[in-house]
């Protein structure tokens, strides 16, 4: 049975009469339905979920694109069960991960709490699967920088960093910089190692002489090592050389698959509601603007609210004449910002300010297959420094970034950030789909 904050219950007819119970004769809808939702649904336990859920999935299976992904959140109770379900029906060669979020920050139990939910995810075909990374800002005191426990200033002095400083809570210094001390040696499969091998060379630094061990080699060559020692990037410890990686070298990080920052659904409609955080990274992760998502079951709408702001194609389906209502209420009332197509030619333009190009010349389409215009991030490597001495390296920093906050908002006329309206919204969808 779906209950929330607005609807009580499922027979429940609109949002505005709260006062509805179940099992009350007076309290049926106007036009009394069956509404089959989880409650009634799985009164025979666990094992008639599960098969029902195994019938889905073949359908789910054959309706996927072959590039496609599918995601499914569940419970600790049953996240083993479900996964055995899964690598029946798509094979366990197809899982890509399961990912662990944490839903609440406290949660009451008889013994431990649960505050973490899953994805299970899996490709259609593992090999051919569309996917783009995801990153997210690394920023002093924050996940991803846990390990930058150093300051280094720009005359090359270095000291430890204070707990304040490593947490972002005391600002540092001018041109201070938080630093981690990195391996600057490689112990990669099948390339010769020891005296003789290439990058394998006695380093002399600081009055001391280092050497590879006789696995390991350095990660660059004599040329490359001169650089980094010109450009202050290498650490004299006792045994060995260490690279100095700054948390300027690349403000960003790779996604992996626990999520501590997604939290539960704000304000939630219902209990077992998604957060559209969560749901915005497999979005983002496996789909391109245009592409087409399914949510067999709707419930608040929260896959087709994220998935309209993407610009992504949606279809939601559920047997409750309830969810969908919530779901129609929600997307109609939908505001979302715009962002710049990279088939305009003010996309154009941005592009080219990023990558410093020349902007594309039209003709311009609007096709949001196109594409977003995505912010870039430099990114500075080892290698990079060693081929060309320490100068900044522009990376992309992967597409659809830094998922919402990072696409690049197209400006209104007003000079405000364009915020588009629920009917705006619904134009650029039907142009879209044209
Ligand atoms: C867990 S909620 C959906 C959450 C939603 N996908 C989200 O991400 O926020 C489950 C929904 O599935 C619906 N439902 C239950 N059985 C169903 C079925 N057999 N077919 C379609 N929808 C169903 C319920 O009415 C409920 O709205």
């Amino acid at each position: 049975m779906l209950y929330s904050r607005q609807f009580n219950s499922n027979w429940q007819p609109s949002t505005k009469s709260r006062d509805v119970k179940d099992g009350q004769t007076d309290s049926l809808s106007r036009e009394p339905e069956m509404i089959r939702a989880f409650r009634d649904t799985w009164k025979d336990g666990i094992h008639s979920y599960l098969s029902y859920f195994r019938d889905r999935l073949f359908i789910a299976r054959e309706l996927l694109h072959s590039r496609g992904s599918i995601f499914v959140q569940i419970g600790d109770e049953n996240v083993h069960l479900v996964r055995c379900l899964l690598d029946e029906v798509f094979g366990n060669d197809c899982l890509v991960t399961e990912i662990a979020f944490l839903k609440t920050t406290s949660a009451t139990s008889r013994y431990v709490g649960s505050v973490i939910d899953y994805i299970l995810w899996y490709a259609k075909d593992f090999e051919r699967l569309k996917y783009h990374t995801l990153f997210k800002a690394k920023a002093a005191g924050a996940d991803g920088a846990e390990h930058y426990s150093g300051l280094v200033f720009p005359d090359g002095v270095r000291r430890a960093a204070t707990m304040l400083e490593r947490s972002g809570i005391e600002a540092l210094a001018d041109g201070a910089t938080l630093f981690t001390a990195d391996q600057l040696q490689s112990a990669g499969m099948g390339r010769e190692k020891g005296e003789g091998a290439a990058s394998w060379f006695p380093v002399t630094f600081e009055g001391r002489t280092y050497r590879p061990t006789a696995q390991t080699r350095w990660k660059t060559n004599e040329t490359g090592m001169a650089r980094l020692i010109q450009a202050g990037r290498v650490i004299g410890q006792k045994t060995t050389l260490r690279y100095l990686r700054k948390i300027s070298d690349f403000p960003a990080y790779e996604l992996h698959n626990y999520w501590t920052d997604v939290g539960g659904a704000t304000d939630k409609r219902y209990v077992v509601e998604t957060a559209p955080r969560v749901l915005e990274r497999c979005l983002l992760m496996t789909t391109d603007p245009g592409d087409l998502v399914l949510d067999p079951t709707c419930g608040s709408g929260t896959t087709a609210y994220i998935a309209e702001q993407w610009g992504r194609r949606w279809i939601t389906i559920d047997t409750s004449r309830v969810a969908l209502a919530l779901a129609r209420q929600r997307l109609m009332a939908a505001r979302y910002p715009f962002y710049l197509l990279k088939d305009s030619a003010e996309g154009a333009r941005k592009e080219g300010q990023f990558t410093i190009k020349p902007p594309r010349n039209g003709p311009f389409g609007s096709s949001i297959r196109q594409g977003f215009v995505c912010e870039r991030v430099s990114r500075v490597q080892l290698g990079s420094i060693a081929r060309n001495g320490d100068r900044n390296h522009l990376g992309k920093m992967g597409r659809d970034t830094r998922s919402t906050a990072r696409s690049v908002e197209r400006r209104a006329g007003t000079g405000l950030g364009g915020m588009g309206d629920a009917a705006r919204g619904r134009t650029e969808l039907a142009r879209r789909s044209a």
